[in-house]
């Protein structure tokens, strides 16, 4: 199968996870900022798409140049072979940025972009009118970055964090592909207890449930590169038959969520029931002061609230005490907590085994880390 230059996009600070989920692929990768670039066939564009948990998208690089002005850009589009790509009755909007480069006006780069693909497209299927572009959608971005022009198509369509699970959401859900790595993240394993005591909508209970037993997040939804028949039926075929046997339904797990609002425990359980995970997760209404637990080893993720809005601050710390009180005798308990609170373990009343900058959306965070005791090893 013909390779292609393909690139997993990711939010800032999250590269190295993306590339690590890359390789675990088999694919050989580049780290870049907000992006990890590879090489691979028409099945790499299934199964990236499929698995990748942390990743916003997949993206086929069309064409990578030097371009300091609008003939340059018009030229070196016009020579890409976009007819590999495009059929005749494609759809396909070219959207487009700037940065540090002499081409700044996006709207004019766009329409040149999209000039030279026309152009190229009526020599190839030999037309002489308008395409009507009423066919597969091919989303194109062109994206200057200190002249540097890097052409590419979208092949995820919705962004990757749509796992296709969401019915319903609270007010500040975490994005999924956030949650999967708030879990990746921690030395969690399947065997042990897994609890998130301020779980809203459930995202990070489900997306510990879907690492849990190896399912891919992208199982339930499709994707735009389903629709180009370059790409045969077969290779999706194949990729979704790969993920179901790779899917470890047998696992057995013992995740819960709770949250002191009763109407978001519910939404959590829709969102687990639709993504099929309605027996595995439990969903209760509990204030975090309440936690208890008689189980060991187990790890706690949680995004609490930050307090950032007016009034709420002192409030908001009182709690992150009464947290502390309930967490930090659980000694066995690895606890991962995620806030913009600078103060945070002034509050929860102990030190952080570490920290690690992580951006929710815009919001500057912290994922404090508390290591708890290790499991004893097993006589073997
Ligand atoms: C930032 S949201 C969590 C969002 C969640 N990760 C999601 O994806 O939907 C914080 C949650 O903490 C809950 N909460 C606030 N105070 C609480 C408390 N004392 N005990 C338990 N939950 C609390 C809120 O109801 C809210 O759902």
């Amino acid at each position: 199968m013909k390779k292609f230059d393909l690139i997993a996009t990711s939010a800032m600070g999250l590269e190295a996870l993306v590339a690590k989920e890359v390789r675990s692929l088999g694919y050989e990768c580049e780290v870049e900022n907000g992006r990890i670039t590879f090489q691979g066939d028409e099945l790499a564009i299934a199964r990236s798409n499929l698995w990748l948990r942390t990743a916003d998208r997949v993206k086929i690089k069309a064409g990578e140049f030097k371009a300091y002005t609008f003939d340059e850009l018009f030229e070196r589009t016009k020579a890409i072979p976009w007819e590999q790509f495009l059929p005749e009755n494609a759809e396909f909007p070219v959207s487009g940025k700037s940065q540090k480069s002499k081409l700044f006006s996006v709207p004019d780069c766009q329409a040149i972009v999209k000039k030279a693909i026309v152009e190229r497209l009526r020599k190839h299927y030999k037309k002489t009118s308008w395409f009507e572009e009423n066919g597969p959608l091919f989303k194109i971005e062109v994206a200057l970055v200190k002249d540097v022009a890097t052409i590419t198509i979208d092949a995820s369509g919705s962004g990757l964090h749509k796992r296709g699970y969401r019915v319903d959401q609270g007010e500040a859900p975490l994005k999924e592909t956030l949650a999967a790595a708030l879990v990746m993240l921690t030395n969690w394993t399947p065997d042990r207890p897994f609890a998130d005591p301020f779980c809203g909508s459930g995202t990070i209970p489900i997306e510990a449930a879907l690492i849990g037993q190896n399912i891919a997040p992208g199982f339930n939804r499709e994707f735009v590169s389903e629709s180009w028949d370059w790409i045969s039926r077969s290779v999706w075929d194949q990729a979704r038959t790969e993920a179901e046997d790779m899917a470890n339904y047998d696992q057995p797990l013992e995740i819960t969520g709770s949250d002191i609002d009763h109407r978001l425990v519910n939404i959590a359980k829709e969102n687990a029931f639709e993504a099929g995970l309605g027996e595995l997760v439990t969903f209760k209404q509990m204030r975090v002061q309440d936690f208890t637990t008689q189980n060991q080893y187990g790890v706690i993720v949680s995004n609490p609230p930050y307090g950032e809005r007016l009034g709420e601050k002192s409030a908001v710390e009182q709690m992150y005490k009464e947290m502390g009180k309930v967490l930090i005798p659980l000694d066995t308990w690895s606890v991962y907590i995620m806030t913009s609170n600078e103060d945070f373990e002034k509050f929860y009343g102990k030190p952080a085994t570490k920290k690690r900058k992580l951006f929710n959306g815009f919001i500057r965070t912290d994922y404090y880390q508390y290591w708890g005791k290790r499991p004893p090893r097993e006589n073997k």
